[in-house]
Parts: structure tokens; C-alpha cells; sequence
């Protein structure tokens, strides 16, 4: 379980000041939970996860992992990135295997959960291959396979589909339901993608901007694995669109003067099969 309690994160600025980037943001994720998080760019997203991850610390409030406050990062919670950060030196099997070279395993112990893993995000054929043999969809199943390996509770995943075209995104979507729904790791997905969050999630965050904190939340009740003709999804997808629509708004008036608006639902009319209703 992930406890988040009145957590804030404050930067200090060039010009002098600083930029409240979180603001007392208090957040449960149990175990086993799915839970995306969507916001407008530069909302504190990736500042959450990295306080999560325990690569920064926060000024105000405290983060719990399984009552345990987190100090720095730890071997029960793994970050998976757009940047997939493989090893171009390493074939799949020994980029997936690195991670368990400190954990006192044999070699043929370490291998054999490696390829267990590859496996599980069907990379089989490609074991021997190295990075720039392999499509941006596969280096991204190696780094989830990468980070399954080490058995984390907590997967922290930051927009990790983001670079991927469309098709290779939903089919890597269905893919992580169906390792979630066969592992039940706590997963913490940040995306901008909100068809992606739906479909994925138990449970959608949206947050606000200037300063970064929780909006609104969403319980995605739709029976697994979720399928995006269930009217359930659309209809959330609809509901999280229009928050998040608010929430632009303000950031582009502030940006650029009252003069500019955008049109409620003007972003989410893309055509139905498109899996990239994303802002
Ligand atoms: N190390 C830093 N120093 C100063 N400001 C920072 C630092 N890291 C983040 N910020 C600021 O904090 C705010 C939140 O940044 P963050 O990267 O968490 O946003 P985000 O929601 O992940 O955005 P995006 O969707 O574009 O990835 C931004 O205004 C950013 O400029
Ligand atoms: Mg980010």
C-alpha cells in the first residue's frame, strides 16, 4: 500500500522564488491496485512518482510504502520510463537478468527468471537480440520484463507507451492488463493518454495545475479486462475528458490571455477505433 499524506514539493526558481510544484497532495493506492494519473503537462506527474521512487524527497508531508516511510529508492518499487534506458551492449536475456546480478542467485537461477519474464511479454524469439535489433515496441516489453524480474510490489510506470504508434500502444495496453490481472502488483500509470488510463485502470486521478494537486478521482467499475466498447469506459473516458478540458483551459488563459478558449470535447473527437484520445 502506498500512503501519500499532504505531500508537497516546492522548487526554487532561476529568476528567484520558488514554484510550489505539489501542494499538499494526501493519496492511498492499496495493494494490487491499478491507479492512473492524468493532468495537464508540467502538473507534477512525474514529481509524484519520482518522490514515490524515493529519487527526491519531499519539503512538506510523508510517503509510506507498506507503513515504511520512503527515504530513498528501493528494490520494492521499480520505475519503468518512456526512455526504455536498456544496456545497447546487452542482448534481451542480459538486459533482463542485469538487475538480479546483486541478489545472490546463481547464473542459471538469474537466466531462468529472466526468461520466464521475456515470456510473459511474448519476446521468446528474441532473447539473443540486442537493442537496435528491436522494434520501440519490444525495447519497451524488455523494460517491463526488466522490471518484473526484480518482483517489485509497486510498478511506477511514467507514460512508458508514449513514444509507441497507436496500434503497438493498445496491443501493449492489453498486454500489461494481462500481466496485472496474472501478477497483481500495485501499479502507479502515468499517462496522457486518457483511453489508456480507462482501459487500464481500477481507479483515474486527475489532477490540477500551478499549483499540482488532486482534482478529481474516478472508480473505473467496468468488468475485466476492460474492453473499450463497455459504455462504462466511454462514459468515463467523457467525464475525465471534460475535467481535464477545464483544466487546459485554465493553463492556456494563463498562457495566453481570455481571448482563447477550447471547445469541450474538441480533443476527444477523434475517429472510434483511434486508441489516442490523448492530450
Ligand atoms: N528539478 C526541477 N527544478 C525546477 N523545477 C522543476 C524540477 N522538476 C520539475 N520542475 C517543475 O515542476 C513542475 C512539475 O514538473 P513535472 O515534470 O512533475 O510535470 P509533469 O506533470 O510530469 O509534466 P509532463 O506531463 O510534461 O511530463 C513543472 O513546472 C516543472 O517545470
Ligand atoms: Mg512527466
Amino acid at each position: 500500500m502506498i500512503t501519500i499524506n499532504k505531500v508537497s514539493k516546492v522548487f526554487p526558481q532561476r529568476k528567484g522564488g520558488v514554484y510550489t510544484a505539489l501542494d499538499q497532495i494526501s493519496l492511498t493506492i492499496q495493494q494490487g491496485e491499478f491507479v492512473s494519473i492524468v493532468g495537464p503537462s508540467g502538473c507534477g506527474k512525474s514529481t509524484l512518482l519520482n518522490l514515490i521512487a524515493g529519487f527526491e524527497s519531499s519539503d512538506i508531508g510523508s510517503i509510506e510504502v507498506n507503513g515504511e516511510k520512503v527515504t530513498a529508492p528501493g528494490p520494492d518499487r521499480i520505475v519503468v520510463f518512456q526512455e526504455h534506458g536498456l544496456f545497447p551492449w546487452l542482448t534481451v536475456l542480459d538486459n533482463v537478468a542485469f538487475g538480479l546480478k546483486q541478489t545472490g542467485l546463481s547464473k542459471k537461477e538469474r537466466y531462468l527468471l529472466a526468461e520466464e519474464q521475456i515470456k510473459a511479454v511474448h519476446l521468446r524469439k528474441f532473447m539473443d537480440r540486442y537493442p537496435h535489433e528491436l522494434s520501440g515496441g519490444m525495447k519497451q516489453r524488455v523494460a517491463i520484463a526488466r522490471a518484473l524480474v526484480m518482483d517489485p510490489d509497486i510498478l511506477l510506470m511514467d507514460e512508458p507507451f508514449a513514444a509507441l504508434d497507436e496500434q503497438t500502444r493498445f496491443i501493449l495496453l492489453k498486454d500489461l492488463e494481462e500481466i496485472w490481472l496474472k501478477t497483481r502488483k500495485t501499479i502507479l500509470f502515468i499517462t496522457h493518454n486518457i483511453r489508456e488510463a480507462v482501459m487500464l485502470s481500477d481507479r483515474v486521478i486527475v489532477m490540477a495545475t500551478q499549483p499540482g494537486r488532486v482534482k478529481k478521482e474516478y472508480i473505473v467499475q467496468a468488468a475485466r479486462p476492460h474492453v473499450s466498447s463497455d459504455p462504462l469506459i466511454h462514459f468515463l473516458e467523457n467525464k475525465i475528458m471534460d475535467a481535464l478540458t477545464d483544466e487546459l483551459e485554465k493553463v492556456v488563459r494563463e498562457e495566453l490571455g481570455n481571448e482563447y478558449s477550447i471547445k469541450k470535447n474538441a480533443i476527444s473527437n477523434s475517429p472510434a477505433d483511434s486508441v489516442g484520445v490523448g492530450i
